[in-house]
């Protein structure tokens, strides 16, 4: 693990407090994410979270009592008012995270005094987590209870590795972009180095809503996000495979499996096991089991369900409803087909302890795990582990829980479709023995090979190899430091060169290249930067020397457009590369041109030494699409007139080989003895310039990407910050 001992933030801690006539009672937590995390060992973490109960009924001695008595598991609380719990984590948190990342939009609520409370309850999380950072070697952020808190936390503490995990599903961008505060937590996630998700299918998701929402570039498994990369990957939570294994097998358990046995009376038992929960699928499980009495009543009174429910979230409303519903549901099943002695469902409401659990688990003959969304499940990892017997059971399964994309041997449902669930329960009881244990035994090796101590690890060390690479690039951030040290060699010098690219670092870029004209303040800083005595202003852009003449023709500065192929020096005439002979732009525009009109938000841009398509609004697939198309159709004729295909900042870009910012660059260079050279650019075509720089200059890359540059910025909004500072001391002026 990264550093000192990791420090993990959740909502739930692994112990939960309640205050029942004046006492303390501490319990073990319930749901996935505290019995999962819970099996990483104490000594390598420092667990900070909301003990479950609301601080307006403790007093300050009992809040002591807490704190000690939680310090003694590792764990440090962070004490929640009746009213934060109300809002935060009833409101935002379980009505309208919950439902809507489980996919059940009818059930989401929005209410602003939620997301208020969110946003309070994120920001009391990371006082406290910098509160107890010290010596601290990472943060892991756990669940959508605390979506804001990596970018608050990145903001107070910038250096220290911060990883984020979500537990739950993330869903397709057409439900994320119903969130009025879509934009807020998908950004609070872009402060952790490493977001990580259970399965491919959400991490692609999450994706697709940074690129459509927040235009974040994404290569090989890392969105650039102002200077920094943010790593997202896929690490499918396990459970503690061995303590599962080994209390199977142990006397204890096997003595109350042949209790159960006994009291079954040679019955199969069904065994459901959940959080009572809308998003686990109990409603439609009940009326499958129905289904499937009405379809075989030669299994009346040979088979008995056993439906586990663990008290959840009971203070929101859909979750009273459903237990009414789940009630009912049962009453009546059991009301059609109960005999004098034999009732088809048992129900117990409460939390079961594992000593308890694990006996069931064993002797099931089969698990119905068919929520209708699940981000993992670990009762369907808990269940196959515990199968360490002759006789296994069968695992059904949904094909909606994260857990279908490993254990591929369950049998896969899909929870909606009641008569192929209850025909599948079928399949399963009467599963041949070879066949069940084949598919116990493949399923268990997954068990084995991934456990939840694998998972943390792994996540770990990839948190601790992304910042390790981030360090190891040594490309320095311009911070205040940095920028005094630049400000004050500036003004020491008496000849200085500023080679500034324009789109991307003097201007952010718009939806069409004519929008990102320079405004009144970036030319009044253009020219106060070139009064400066002995000061050098060469924009060297992409753009086309009418477009430079345009917006910069009348400031006294040199201007270099087409990425090198024309250079106009302060007070001089242009001075361009002679064109090609070729019409070589009309044999592309015959190619690109039916490919533009079927692309909406994309346009082709003529230049004089280059055709550009630009897809900054076009859908993201689409445009990835049409790049492909683009490229391919063009590679061959490129390949014959000797033109280079360049990608550049959603633009696809074909011109000679030989334009490059180099060779304006070199002439400048050579012009003067400079004392003071500084150059920023964002895109590749940059690159060329850096790479040409003496050792003693100040090369700037804007926002992410390999560089050959030492020093990277933000953006252009910090480039500004930085020349309104040169700018700023007129005395050296002419
Ligand atoms: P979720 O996190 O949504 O609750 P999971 O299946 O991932 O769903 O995790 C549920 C956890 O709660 C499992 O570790 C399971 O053993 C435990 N659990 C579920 N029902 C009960 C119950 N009635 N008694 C005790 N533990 C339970
Ligand atoms: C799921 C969530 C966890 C949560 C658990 C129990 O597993 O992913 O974050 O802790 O359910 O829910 P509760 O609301 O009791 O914490």
């Amino acid at each position: 693990m990264a550093g000192d001992k990791t420090i993990i933030v959740s909502n739930r801690l692994p112990v939960s407090v309640k205050k029942v006539r004046g006492k303390l009672i501490y319990t073990a937590s319930s749901g996935g994410l505290a019995t999962g995390l819970g099996s990483i060992p104490e000594n390598q973490r420092k667990w900070i979270g909301w003990p479950g109960v609301v601080s307006d009924v403790l007093t300050d001695s009992d809040k002591k009592e807490i704190t000690k008595e939680l310090k003694s598991h590792g764990c440090i609380p962070v004490f929640l008012t009746r009213r934060q719990v109300k809002r935060f984590y009833d409101g935002y948190c379980n009505e309208t995270i919950w439902p809507l990342f489980h996919y059940f939009p009818q059930l989401t609520t929005y209410r602003d005094r939620y997301w208020q409370a969110y946003k309070q309850v994120n920001e009391q999380f990371a006082k406290t987590v910098k509160a107890q950072s010290r010596g601290a070697g990472a943060i892991w952020v756990h669940d959508y209870q605390l979506m804001l808190m990596p970018a608050l936390l990145r903001k107070q503490m910038p250096g220290v590795p911060i990883g984020f995990f979500l537990h739950i599903p993330f869903p397709s961008f057409e439900l994320f972009r119903l969130l009025p505060q879509r934009r807020e937590l998908l950004e609070g996630l872009l402060g952790a180095d490493l977001i990580g998700f259970h399965t491919h299918d959400y991490a692609r998701h999450y994706l697709s809503c940074a690129l459509n929402l927040g235009g974040y570039e994404y290569n090989g498994g890392v969105l650039s996000v102002g200077t920094r990369s943010v790593h997202i990957d896929v690490f499918p939570i396990g459970i503690d495979t061995v303590r599962f294994m080994e209390t199977a097998v142990s006397e204890p358990t096997q003595k109350s499996v042949a209790e159960l046995a006994s009291s079954l009376g040679g019955r199969q038992l069904i065994l459901s096991v959940d959080r009572l929960d809308y998003s686990k699928g109990l409603p439609e499980r009940l009326d499958s089991f129905d289904e499937f009495l009405k379809q075989h009543p030669e299994m009346h009174g040979k088979v008995e369900m056993l439906l586990l429910a663990v008290p959840s979230r009971t203070d929101v409303r859909t979750y009273k409803s459903l237990r009414m519903a789940v009630e009912q549901s049962i009453s009546r099943i059991n009301g059609n087909y109960a005999t004098t002695d034999w009732t088809p469902i048992r129900y117990l409401f409460r939390n079961i302890p594992f000593e308890e659990l694990l006996p069931l688990y064993q002797h099931a003959s089969v698990a119905m795990v068919t929520p209708l969304r699940d981000g993992m499940n670990l009762v369907a990892k808990e269940y196959i582990a515990s199968q360490l017997t002759d006789d296994p059971g069968v695992l059904i399964l949904s094909e909606t829980a994260g857990a279908s994309t490993e254990l591929h041997d369950a049998l896969l449902v899909n929870p909606n479709d009641r008569s192929a669930v209850a025909a599948t329960l079928h399949e399963a009881l009467i599963m041949p023995l070879e066949e069940r244990r084949q598919r116990i035994h493949h399923l268990q090796s997954r068990l084995k090979e991934y456990t939840i101590i694998d998972w943390a690890k792994d996540f770990m060390r990839e948190l601790d190899t992304h910042t390790s690479a981030a360090t190891a690039q040594h490309i320095a951030t311009i911070t205040p430091k940095v920028e005094k040290e630049i400000v004050s060699k500036f003004q020491e010098a008496a000849t200085r060169l500023l080679l500034l690219d324009y789109d991307g670092t003097l201007s952010a870029y718009a939806s069409r290249p004519e929008q990102a004209k320079p405004d009144a303040a970036l030319r009044r800083l253009l020219k106060r930067l070139s009064q400066q005595r002995g000061t050098e202003v060469v924009i060297i852009s992409g753009r086309t020397r009418k477009t430079m003449d345009e917006w910069f023709g009348d400031l006294p500065i040199s201007l270099v457009a087409e990425h090198g192929a024309c250079t106009r020096a302060k007070g001089k005439v242009w001075h361009c590369k002679p064109q090609r002979e070729t019409d070589w732009k009309s044999e592309v525009m015959d190619l690109w041109a039916p490919l533009e009109q079927r692309t909406p938000g994309g346009f082709i841009e003529q230049k004089e030494y280059s055709l550009v398509w630009h897809y900054r609004r076009v859908p993201t697939a689409l445009a990835k699409l049409r790049l492909q198309q683009l490229m391919s159709i063009t590679g061959p004729l490129a390949e014959n007139l000797d033109l280079g295909i360049y990608q550049g900042q959603k633009m696809l870009e074909i011109r000679q080989h030989d334009n490059s910012k180099a060779v304006p660059t070199e002439g400048w260079l050579q012009r003067k003895d400079w004392q003071f050279i500084l150059a920023a650019g964002d895109d590749y075509t940059d690159e060329d310039i850096f790479r040409i720089l003496p050792d003693d200059a100040y090369a700037i890359k804007v926002g992410t990407g390999s560089t050959a540059a030492h020093y990277r910025t933000q953006n252009s909004e910090t480039v500004l910050a930085l020349l309104k500072k040169l700018a700023a001391k007129p005395r050296n002026s002419t």
